[in-house]
């Protein structure tokens, strides 16, 4: 059997609008996805929508629909821009769906059996834009301390989790698992934070009416914590254990940005940990990107619309940029410059330059058709070996969720192959015909290396790959048996590539 790997994004909110921020978790779940699949994984890649809360029940209000009719409307806007930017998942979880219900329902129900869930009554400070609870130390100045928006006092009677009691065995399975929350620098957050003791939580809410209805007692909804994080399981048809469920949970990694980190890594286990359930392998929490320096806001118009981007400058251009551009755990800045910058000197120059010099060179010396590889000159084998070392590096990297960095060592190979053209000269190879078999072995190397890079990049830039490979004459998917040099056979007819990626001009 196969290995199972089991992938999630957060389920966004629909009362926003999707721009680069929730595309960058999305992209990056998707190459990751796409990268287990050619390694021979069992895949199952979930994203989905978060649709039931006050935010969105007051944003359909201002709107003059339903809370459904606006999910139904902002869903479709999401869905569309995944499917634009080739995002690849097995399923998409909307927490208005039944099967969804059911798994929250049968969750809450069974911790109120148990005990873990019991009715109380809750006095606190409450950030809406947030949905979350403060206490009176939290509160700097009736200012919510994540977003700094103005909080307000809430009392009503509501069900808590008896979060409280989880606090050693949360520390154990933390300290165990050094892996579960990465990176680094987040974990020692979480474990500074819940050293201090958890609190017991609230669960459930009066104040508004657009979520699941605690069993047995209607007037309550279940918060919308405890019913989106549960989208993990209920995606995978939870409590069904022959299905999906049976086959893929615990999840391997919930790709997540750190916004969401406390949620991912306090609350879900201890969830888990009252059900009896078992918990997701890794949380991985990305950085925050800024535009042009500042934060996006939909009151300072500057958020960055994907769907613009790609019109412009292609899918491929977008994704690359997205996962080179900051190391996956940094904060980083967009701005059109270095994107522009990205385009014209890595994919214009380095990438796309290196397929046409070196199939032009081939029509013009072997009329296109691909000549055995004879002895290796120390050359050649450089060549080879640096292509080699770059696929075991990139896997690692792919491990360690260190996208950028599986970028930064496929493109050091592709300078290398630029350099081994200026270094080989096959322009003088080819006006002394006692060389012609070495030149050959030249054009071997250097169209089988990108063979291998073109192969590699495919879960970053699927449309890119698939047409580099069709002008290499390569047919097949990429996949674990054929990430192997040597493949690529004499007698190959390979087409003089036309230009990958246009230059764009900076003085537009
Ligand atoms: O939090 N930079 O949904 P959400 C980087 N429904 N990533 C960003 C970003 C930015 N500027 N802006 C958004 C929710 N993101 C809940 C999640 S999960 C069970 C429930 C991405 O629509 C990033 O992944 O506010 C962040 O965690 C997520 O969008 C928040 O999406
Ligand atoms: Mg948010």
């Amino acid at each position: 059997m196969r290995p199972t790997f089991y992938l999630t994004t957060p389920i966004y909110y629909v009362n926003d609008v999707p721009h680069i921020g929730h595309a960058y978790t999305t992209v990056a779940a998707d190459l990751l996805a796409r990268y287990k699949r050619m390694k021979g994984f069992d895949v199952f890649f979930l994203t989905g929508s978060d649709e039931h809360g006050q935010k969105v029940e007051k944003a359909a209000q201002t709107n003059g629909e339903t809370p459904l009719e606006l999910a139904d409307r902002v869903v479709k806007r999401f869905q569309s821009l995944w499917q634009k930017l080739g995002v690849s998942n097995n399923d998409f979880i909307r927490t208005t769906q039944e099967r969804h219900k059911l798994g929250v329902t049968k969750i809450f129900r069974q911790l109120m059996e148990q005990g873990d869930i019991y009715l109380g009554e809750y006095e606190d400070w409450y950030c809406t834009p947030c949905e979350t609870f403060w206490t009176e130390t939290q509160v700097a100045e009736g200012k919510c301390p994540d977003c700094n928006r103005p909080v307000e006092k809430l009392k009503e009677e509501s069900y808590f989790f008896r979060m409280s009691a989880y606090t050693e065995r949360l520390l154990a399975y933390i300290e165990d698992n050094p892996d579960f929350i990465q990176p680094k620098n987040r974990r020692n957050e979480i474990i500074s934070f819940v050293k201090e003791g958890l609190r017991d939580l609230s669960v459930s809410r009066t104040s508004f009416s657009w979520g699941i209805p605690v069993p047995g007692n209607e007037r309550h909804v279940i918060y919308v914590w405890f019913d989106a994080l549960t989208n993990y399981l209920t995606a995978l048809g939870y409590p069904d254990k022959e299905g999906n469920y049976g086959r893929y949970w615990p999840a391997d990694v919930h790709l997540i940005g750190k916004d969401i980190l406390r949620f991912h890594t306090v609350y879900w286990p201890t969830f888990l940990m009252a059900a009896g359930l078992p918990i997701p392998k890794k949380v991985f929490a990305h950085g925050w990107w800024t535009v042009e320096g500042q934060k996006m806001s939909k009151s300072l118009q500057n958020v960055v619309e994907p769907n613009m981007l790609i019109d412009k400058y292609g899918v491929d251009v977008v994704r690359y940029f997205l996962m080179r551009e900051v190391p996956f755990g940094l904060d980083g800045d967009f701005s059109h410059s270095s994107l522009i910058n990205r385009i014209n000197s890595d994919l214009a120059n380095d990438l796309g330059n290196l397929l046409s010099r070196s199939t032009a060179m081939l029509a013009k010396y072997f009329n296109g058709i691909l000549p055995d590889a004879a002895n290796l000159s120390d050359l050649d084998t450089a060549l080879k070996q640096k292509t080699e070392n770059m696929l075991s590096v990139v896997d690692n990297c792919m491990d360690e969720l260190a996208f950028s960095k599986a970028l930064q060592s496929i493109w050091e190979v592709i300078s290398a192959g630029n350099k081994y053209i200026d270094e080989t000269a096959p322009w003088a190879m080819a006006k002394d015909p006692s060389k012609k078999e070495q030149l050959g072995t030249v054009m071997y190397c250097l169209l089988e290396s990108q063979r291998l890079i073109h192969s590699v990049l495919s879960p970053f830039m699927p449309d890119t790959s698939r047409k580099a490979l069709g002008f290499l004459g390569w047919e097949q998917e990429p996949d674990a048996d054929n990430l192997k040099w040597g493949l690529l056979s004499a007698g190959t007819v390979i087409e003089k590539a036309e230009a990958l990626f246009p230059r764009i001009d900076t003085k537009e």
